[in-house]
């Protein structure tokens, strides 16, 4: 028996996660809302510059909603269009995991809501809480499902409303989030020339949890007035260590799933990192080795959304004709938590 030691240890040849029947992204789609905040309009309330902005993360403009718009609304309009993308209807969908920190609400799940919106009759699904790395861990959940046969087709939702969680008096987080979703169907690779979900490589560290957080409106530190006066109730980061851990981690994380599969990241097609800071993304590929070509940065447009990043890169590469069918992809993301994920896959669309 290969233990899970075994399989992170060094040395390679260590045998890939992914077991059960054969999985593939059946389709992809992402939506975001249509207002666009630019730096100029964040020049007008805060201490801050369109230089700075664009230098410091690569940003210059971010998607935010509009009052009373939810992230189950932004996770309905991409999962409809996925499963009709995927030739599909919501009838097919066995099961939903939605990755997302900015909830509806605390309960019900926005897993449930969209559930409910899309009409999806025959699903049962949950909210899954990884923050940046929401997509990869919401991907290899659902593919599991699939995997063992217990479903043919999941829907995985990443969707972020940050805005409802940004302290727009904080010129150090407000600049860099933004809102979106993306949302991706999981079937079984029944053809050789589907793609395939290759394999998985995730991980917590728990002792960053104070760099990246919301402090209150949780059980530790309910709602009340003195929480909403000290603003407590917002994104909470230390940019400088999150941005270290970060760069370290997406280069390990990748190697580490590479070489597990005997591959190098000269390999790779295509390489969809979160996205978080240009910088960042920069960093960690030219740490790889790879040049421009095998990497897609479109932070520029929409800023951090958190669990919708990679579907909204994944979306960009394919419009853009950067990933085409049979292409070699690695998917990574660091977040807060820490939570760091990887994901291995042959493109099938
Ligand atoms: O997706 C989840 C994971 N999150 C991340 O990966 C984010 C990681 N961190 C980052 O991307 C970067 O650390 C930030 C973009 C958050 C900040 O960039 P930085 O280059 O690390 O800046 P810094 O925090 O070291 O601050 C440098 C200076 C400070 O001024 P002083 O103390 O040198 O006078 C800040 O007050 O920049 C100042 N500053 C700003 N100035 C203009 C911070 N934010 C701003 C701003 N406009 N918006």
């Amino acid at each position: 028996m290969v233990t899970d030691r075994q399989r992170q240890g060094e040395g390679g040849g260590q045998k890939a996660r992914c077991g059960g029947r054969p999985t593939t992204i059946k389709s992809l789609a992402t939506f975001v809302p249509p207002r666009i905040l630019t730096n100029a309009d964040l020049e007008k309330m805060v201490d801050t510059t369109d230089e700075w902005i664009l230098q410091r993360t690569g940003i210059r403009e971010r998607h935010i909603v509009e009052p009373g718009v939810a992230t189950s609304d932004l996770g309905t309009a991409a999962a409809l269009q996925a499963i009709a993308n995927a030739g599909l209807t919501p009838d097919d969908i066995g099961v939903i995991v939605v990755g997302t920190v900015t909830p509806d609400m605390m309960f019900p799940s926005t897993a449930c809501l969209i559930q409910h919106k899309i009409g999806a009759h025959h699903a049962w699904g949950f909210d899954l809480s990884a923050a940046c790395s929401a997509f990869t861990y919401a991907l290899t959940t659902a593919s599991q499902f699939v995997a063992t046969g217990a479903h043919e087709h999941a829907l995985v939702v990443g969707a972020d409303v940050m805005s409802s969680i940004i302290d727009y008096q904080d010129r150090a987080t407000c600049v860099i989030f933004g809102d979106g979703a993306g949302a991706v169907v999981v079937s079984a690779a029944t053809d050789p020339h589907d793609g395939r979900i290759i394999d998985f490589e995730h991980e917590i560290d728990g002792a960053g949890a104070s760099a990246l957080f919301m402090p209150a409106g949780g059980s530790l530190r309910p709602p009340s007035h003195e929480t909403v006066d000290k603003r407590m109730h917002y994104v909470k980061q230390e940019g400088q260590a999150v941005f270290k851990f970060a760069v370290r981690k997406t280069e390990e994380i990748a190697r580490r799933i590479l070489e597990r599969n005997g591959l190098q990241p000269s390999d790779l097609s295509l390489f969809v990192s979160h996205q978080a800071n240009r910088r960042i993304i920069l960093a960690a590929a030219e740490k790889l080795g790879l040049d421009e070509s095998r990497f897609i940065i479109n932070i520029e447009r929409f800023g951090n959304t958190t669990a919708a990043t990679i579907p909204l890169a994944l979306n960009d590469a394919v419009t853009g004709g950067r990933l085409k069918k049979g292409d070699l992809v690695l998917l990574a993301s660091v977040g807060a938590g820490f939570t760091a994920g990887a994901v291995l896959l042959r493109w099938g669309l």
